[in-house]
């Protein structure tokens, strides 16, 4: 691994908080129904893990892949499925749930394909949200936190695939 540095931005027991107070608001708002929970890999997986069994609705989970973000840290702006759901989506509650919304054109272009789908209704919990940086307007419906325009890693966010695994959110400073 490259010698890097980095900063903690959000502790694991600011996150563990605050991953239970959605948490409690999606139950809210999905009482009495059954969710359709959609991971992006791979950045998602950490925190669906975590929001999924905070959750007091019934839940189903499936995941997507989408092809846009190469190695390093700037979007090419073309996105496409790389990896569909195996799930039928029509007449589901879907929550897609995504690691952070940065330029928003992986979600836009994700939602875009999921509503041809025809889902009973869906939206998208984004456990960060850097909306400085947007290229395409794209509002998520359940915020973490949102952030300013800084390269983050930790808590299921990579830089080059490595730093997932960290339990807490961190800026990444510099690579040396
Ligand atoms: P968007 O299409 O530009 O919104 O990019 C979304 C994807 O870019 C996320 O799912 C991440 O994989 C990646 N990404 C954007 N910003 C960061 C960051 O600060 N750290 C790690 N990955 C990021």
């Amino acid at each position: 691994m490259k010698e890097a540095t980095t900063e903690i931005l959000f502790p694991k027991a600011v996150i563990e908080r605050r991953v239970e107070e959605l948490a409690t608001q999606i139950s809210l708002d999905y009482a009495g129904k059954e969710l359709l929970v959609v991971g992006v890999l791979n950045g998602a997986f950490v925190f669906m893990a975590d929001l999924i069994r905070a959750l007091d609705v019934p839940c189903t989970v499936d995941f997507v892949r989408m092809a846009s973000f190469g190695a390093g840290s700037v979007s090419s702006g073309e996105v496409s499925i790389r990896k569909d759901l195996e799930t039928p989506v029509a007449g589901r509650d879907l929550l897609v749930v995504e690691d952070i919304v940065d330029t928003g054109l992986t979600l836009s272009r994700l939602v875009e394909i999921l509503r041809e789908r025809c889902p009973a209704s869906l939206k998208v919990c984004a456990f960060l949200d850097k909306w400085e940086r947007r290229r395409v307007p794209f509002v998520a419906d359940y915020v973490g936190f949102s952030i300013p325009d800084a390269f983050v890693v930790g808590y299921g966010l990579d830089y080059n695939e490595q730093f997932r695994f960290l339990p807490d959110v961190r800026v990444l400073k510099d690579i040396v």
